[in-house]
């Protein structure tokens, strides 16, 4: 049984959801995802964990009303429902180690994956500085959080409306100019990561990028989750989700991510107002 326990709209559109899954709760690790097939006529999406308790058995996911089957989790599914299957942990753990000054930098949602693993880092004597990036601040979320793990915290939006106004890059292109970062995590859309693995790349900074492939299986069967790192062919799922980002091709990503984006708008209805493609 996977009971939902708790659910939240946490911002627009975007819900939290507390679940009570002991054996995942107690093998899991910060960057690994799980498999929800929420009933029998629904697809199988892919989800990351963002943050467990091992004590009390639960997961929490954040998810994001963006599609046709987010959406029916989103509004049909409550507190005291069972979801039918949640497979996993899936996909490696995070890299860890004691790197020195590190950055974490995520883009709407991609908060929540960032932040069991920001937490890490911390608890292994990382110095942590946190970058959230959001359109505006209706969509941010988990920024209470981020403070209370990051040394430092910073929240941008594109419109202003909290935090700084302009983008995550910005503000990583300022850090840089004064502090010493050995190290940077990118979560988010596929533009935002490249865009940071291009200014890495140019100060020689270990960079990983956690990638939302597209995913069916999840075990690395199905070839759904194909991506191209290095010139060669990794699945997301087992070989990762986390990958060097400077080795990563973000163009090919970014063509594969569109590649059902006509299907899902028929079905999601949004006639091309593409809410779909909002991440
Ligand atoms: S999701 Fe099927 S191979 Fe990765």
């Amino acid at each position: 049984m996977n009971i939902i326990l708790k659910k939240a709209e946490i911002a627009k559109n975007t819900f939290e959801f507390l679940i009570r899954t002991p054996y995942v709760a107690q093998k899991c690790e910060p960057g690994q995802f799980v498999i929800l097939h929420v009933d029998e006529n629904a697809e199988r999406v892919p989800m990351t964990i963002a943050d467990f308790d091992r004590v009390a058995g639960t997961i929490t996911l954040i998810i994001q009303d963006i599609g046709s089957t987010s959406h029916h989790i989103c509004h049909d599914f409550n507190e005291g429902d069972n979801i039918l299957d949640l497979a996993g942990p899936l996909g490696q753990p995070a890299q860890m180690g004691n790197f020195g000054k590190v950055v974490v930098i995520s883009g709407g949602i991609g908060v929540a994956p960032v932040f069991p693993i920001a937490r890490k880092y911390k608890q292994l004597g990382n110095y942590v500085i946190g970058i959230t990036g959001a359109k505006s601040k209706e969509f941010l979320i988990w920024q209470d959080k981020m403070q209370s793990i990051c040394d430092e915290n910073f929240t941008v939006t594109e419109d202003g409306s909290a935090g700084e106004k302009g983008l995550v890059t910005d503000i990583l292109d300022e850090i840089l100019q004064h502090d010493k970062v050995v190290y940077v995590l990118t979560i988010g859309s596929v533009p935002m990561m490249k865009k940071v693995t291009e200014i890495t790349k140019k100060h020689g900074i270990r960079t990983v990028a956690s990638l939302n492939a597209i995913m069916l299986d999840g075990l690395g069967m199905c070839g759904g989750c194909r991506v191209t790192v290095d010139g060669k062919t990794k699945f997301a799922c087992c070989d990762g989700p986390e990958f060097d980002a400077h080795l990563v091709d973000f163009d090919n990503l970014l063509m594969r991510q569109g590649m059902y984006h006509s299907q899902e708008s028929e079905v999601y209805g949004c006639g091309g107002q593409c809410k779909c493609q909002a991440q």
